[in-house]
């Protein structure tokens, strides 16, 4: 049932194109226009939403750092994320104006359950991103988008993550045309971007041989550092946080920003250090920003590791080693940017033996608070 595969998660890196289409199949005519018919939410009490928060925990949670860049930018609805287990107290701010959106694989995470249940009684309508039909908390939410990157068995997440960000910018879109935000044809671009990334994501597994060369040579690394910014801050996030489940190495996810702030003191001879470096064709300064960070560590004596669109030649002065992810427009790349991180993650830890499946003191669903 590995389908040939080394390992469940070796299988359900692999499944990802197919998790991304199967997540966009049938919501959208061929118009462009979302039919998210299934959300059985009442279209007006949508449009007065104010406020979204975006709740989850883990890497369902950086799904939900992705989805705040791509629904602010697109509803221009505020947008908060938290992780659920620290949402309840705080005492939020929410009112019947309150959208929150959880986010979670299992439909089964104690914490978000709880924090789901707490908006609710404040009077938030509350709608559930779930890859598993008729789990807990889509049933205890109003209303229910399912991602259908089918069952996930490797205890860290892969393809569930990127169905959860794909089902996020389907509600970003959604609302958006509902409260018409955005043109209809730009919703319809997005769309045609979206529907061309299972392609990309094949081309990214079909590359990885080099990837995978870099990985086993670093079974021995105590720690590996991870840059991003914007949309790539989640991706470094949760680039680091799977080498840490599975490879049980010490690994740190920072916005690229704040490496000046204080973690540019890590930084020492042969220090790895992976930078998700945001597309050239982006229209601020955010590229050159990042490619001086890389040149900064790197004069500090970094191993620089860099993720890059394809054409970026500005990275492979200061880069030991570059991956290119193939070209989509900057909102979209996180379901590019994540996969060769996975891939690294994972071959790393079969590299030092280690049952990738199965990690150690983790469970696939957290039932407890
Ligand atoms: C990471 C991982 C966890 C889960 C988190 C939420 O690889 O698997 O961080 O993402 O426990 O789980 P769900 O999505 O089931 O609520």
């Amino acid at each position: 049932e590995k389908g040939g595969f080394s390992s469940f998660m070796e299988k359900e890196i692999h499944d990802q194109p197919d998790a991304v289409a199967q997540t966009l199949l049938g919501r959208s005519d061929i118009n462009g226009k979302l039919t998210l018919d299934e959300l059985r939410i009442d279209p007006a009490l949508l449009k007065q939403v104010n406020k979204i928060i975006v709740l989850a925990c883990g890497t369902a949670a950086y799904a939900g750092m992705v989805a705040k860049y791509a629904i602010e930018n697109w509803c221009r609805i505020p947008t908060e994320v938290e992780l659920a287990h620290e949402f309840r107290y705080r005492d939020p701010i929410l009112d019947a104006n309150t959208l929150v959106v959880s986010i979670s694989q299992s439909g089964e995470t104690m914490d978000t359950l709880m924090a789901v249940r707490y908006a609710r009684e404040q009077g938030a309508k509350t709608i559930s991103i779930c890859n598993t039909n008729g789990s807990t908390i889509p049933r205890e939410s109003d209303a229910v988008l399912y991602t259908h990157a089918g069952p996930e068995i490797a205890v860290a997440s892969t393809k569930a993550f990127l169905a959860q960000i794909t089902a996020a910018y389907l509600l970003g879109l959604y609302l958006a045309q509902l409260r018409g935000n955005i043109f209809s044809g730009q919703i319809k671009d997005v769309l045609a971007d979206l529907n061309k990334i299972p392609a990309k994501i094949q081309k990214i597994l079909d590359n990885a041989g080099p990837l995978r060369e870099l990985a086993r040579s670093m079974a021995n690394e105590k720690s590996v550092l991870f840059l991003g910014r914007h949309v790539g801050y989640p991706v470094a996030l949760e680039g680091a946080l799977k080498l840490k489940e599975i490879a049980y190495i010490h690994a740190e996810g920072f916005a690229a920003g704040e490496l000046k702030h204080g973690p540019i003191a890590l930084i020492d001879d042969g220090q790895p250090v992976f930078v998700v470096v945001p597309s050239p064709r982006g229209r601020d300064s955010l590229h050159a920003k990042v490619v001086s960070n890389i040149q900064e560590v790197r004069a500090r004596g970094a191993r620089t590791l860099v993720i890059a669109e394809e054409g970026d030649e500005a990275v492979k002065a200061y880069a030991e080693y570059v991956f290119y992810v193939p070209e989509t427009p900057t909102l979209l790349m996180p379901l590019l940017t994540t996969v060769p991180l996975q891939i690294f993650a994972a071959e790393l830890a079969q590299a030092k033996g280690y049952d990738v499946d199965q990690p150690r003191n983790l469970a696939k669903s957290v039932t407890v608070e």
